[in-house]
């Protein structure tokens, strides 16, 4: 997912090209208060022409600010594909919200990282997402590479979206120019059981559909493993030696799953 400030329209255009999985059209820390109002109009045209070929989300100012009010009719009136919701904490605010319009939820302080299940669970939210920068800094903490400080907070986000059944998208990554981080971040969130992550540049996008993609490599091997799975069940065996590996029920389940991934991403 791709953030574009949405008071910069030649960002807004080019993001119409780019092969993210959908982009989010920010009205909150990338756009001064005085922008706040040409942000929201700058949302509302590009939701109104539309043309991006992928789901386009809004991200509000949050629930406490004076911003939220304008922002949240805005989005109702111009019907997004989603609600980015910043800095959630209280489940019960968020329950009220009664949209219609698929929530992802911020977490993004100490109070949303503890209450992280509650937020998963409300009715209506698709997934949560994680605000590093915000966290760091509510945490005292510091960015670090392999993200030691953060690793409790990540873990208890996947838990949470993986309790409530919903998605989770890991955070940016600020440094534009680091490649070499910005690919060992994304391995590191899809390995810790992210299902993608947030972007804010367009030079960030290969990796993140490279790293969180089916490689060919890993499509072949879940064809093999499912040919030996086949053939084990054949015997009538319900546990296999494969590859040096053993083999259940549960792996032929997810080389289902990777295989269904892989034509998906084909097209
Ligand atoms: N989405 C779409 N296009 C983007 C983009 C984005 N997030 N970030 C940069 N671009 C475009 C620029 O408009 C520029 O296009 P152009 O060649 O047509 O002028 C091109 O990519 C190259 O941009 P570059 O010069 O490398 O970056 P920049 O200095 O213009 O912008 C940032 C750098 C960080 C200010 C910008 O990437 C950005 O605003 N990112 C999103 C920030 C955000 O939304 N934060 C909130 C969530 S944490
Ligand atoms: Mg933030």
């Amino acid at each position: 997912m791709l953030y574009v400030p949405a008071d910069k329209p030649r960002a807004i255009d080019k993001a119409r090209g780019l092969p993210c999985d959908a982009v989010v059209l920010d009205l909150e820390d990338a756009v001064l208060p005085a922008q706040k109002a040409a942000a929201r109009a700058g949302a509302a045209q590009a939701l109104r022409e539309g043309g991006f070929g992928k789901p386009v989300l809004l991200r509000l100012n949050g629930l406490d600010t004076p911003h939220f009010q304008a922002d949240l009719e805005a989005a109702l009136l111009s019907a997004p594909a989603g609600i980015v919701l910043p800095k959630a904490e209280d489940p019960a605010a968020v329950r009220e919200l009664h949209l219609g319009i698929p929530l992802w939820v911020m977490i993004e302080t100490p109070p949303g990282v503890l209450r992280a299940a509650e937020l998963a669970a409300v009715p209506g939210v698709a997934g949560l997402m994680v605000g590093a920068n915000d966290l760091l800094l509510s945490l005292r903490a510091r960015a670090t590479p392999g993200r030691l400080p953060l690793l409790s907070a990540l873990s208890a986000v996947i838990l949470a979206a993986r309790a409530a059944g919903v998605l989770a998208l890991d955070a940016v990554y600020n440094d534009l120019q680091d490649g070499a981080g910005l690919e060992a971040e994304c391995i590191q969130g899809r390995d810790l059981g992210f299902d993608g992550r947030t972007l804010i540049h367009p030079g960030q996008i290969e990796a993140a559909n490279r790293v969180y993609g089916v490689s060919e490599q890993e499509a072949q091997a879940a064809r093999e493993l499912l040919h030996a799975w086949q053939e084990a069940q054949g015997q009538g065996l319900g546990v296999v030696q494969h590859a040096g590996r053993m083999v259940e029920e549960l792996h032929a389940r997810q080389a289902r799953h990777t295989l269904a991934r892989w034509e998906a991403e084909q097209g």
